[in-house]
């Protein structure tokens, strides 16, 4: 082989690494594929940040903006000793009952907790179903109610399925940002009002 062949050769070759080189994505190990900082293969040197919750005492807490727009707010203050809730013992309606709420600086439970969306459903005696008074074909024929009640719903006894303590120091930071339609609604819900919106 010439010697200019040889050199061609080397140029042509160094010519490919290079531009392999600029076009070669930028890899990442798997063992760096977690959110986490650590070794996703081991545990040895990964200590998960403690769970700390608010240990401010009712009336004490600062109060969350909510995540999105009549969402259910998260509990600001210390639920020591007050959960789980039970049939026989919950606390939180002791102090968030409207009547008593507004005297304990609490926000009431609002309208939407006194409501039953679902539709009262019986047999009747010859076996036909009945919902809101209605005989009705099929189970699923009016599938949502809209009753006031004067007790707070069944549906909405066990609070903390859907209020919760949030911990401080998380592992990911939650970036998400609302849009609210009204200035106020990062701190106050008015689902029943857009529920009856329109309804006489
Ligand atoms: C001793 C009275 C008391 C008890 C018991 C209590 N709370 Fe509260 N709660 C308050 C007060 C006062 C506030 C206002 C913020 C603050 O001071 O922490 C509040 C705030 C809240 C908020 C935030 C409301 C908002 O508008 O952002 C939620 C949700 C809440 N409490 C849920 C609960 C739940 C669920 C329980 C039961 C596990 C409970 N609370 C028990 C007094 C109480
Ligand atoms: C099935 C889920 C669910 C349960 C159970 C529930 N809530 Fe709510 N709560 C919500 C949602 C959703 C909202 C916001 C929309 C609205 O007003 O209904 C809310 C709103 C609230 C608010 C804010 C009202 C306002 O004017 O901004 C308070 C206070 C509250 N709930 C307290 C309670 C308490 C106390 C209990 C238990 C007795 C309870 N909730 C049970 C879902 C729930």
């Amino acid at each position: 082989m010439k010697l200019t062949n040889i050199a061609l050769g080397i140029a042509t070759a160094a010519a490919i690494f290079v531009a392999g080189c600029v076009s070669s994505p930028q890899t990442v190990s798997e063992e760096s594929l977690g959110l986490r900082k650590t070794d996703l293969y081991t545990e040895q040197t990964t200590v998960a940040d403690k769970t700390m919750y608010k240990e401010a005492v009712p009336g004490t807490g600062v109060t969350f903006e909510r995540a999105f727009e009549n969402a259910p707010p998260m509990i600001p203050h210390s639920v020591d000793g007050m959960l789980p809730i039970t049939i026989k013992d919950n606390q939180c309606t002791t102090c968030h009952l409207p009547g008593i709420a507004e005297s304990m600086n609490a926000t009431p439970i609002p309208k939407s907790h006194f409501t039953d969306f679902r539709p009262e459903t019986h047999l009747s005696k010859d076996g036909k179903i009945v919902k809101n008074g209605k005989t009705v074909e099929n189970t699923s024929d009016l599938l949502v109610s809209n009753r006031k009640l004067n007790d707070l719903a069944g549906a909405r006894f066990n609070c903390s399925q859907c209020h919760a303590p949030q911990s401080e120091g998380q592992l990911v930071d939650n970036n998400f940002k609302a849009d609210f339609r009204a200035t106020d609604a990062n701190k106050a819900s008015n689902l029943i009002d857009n529920i009856n919106e329109g309804v006489k």
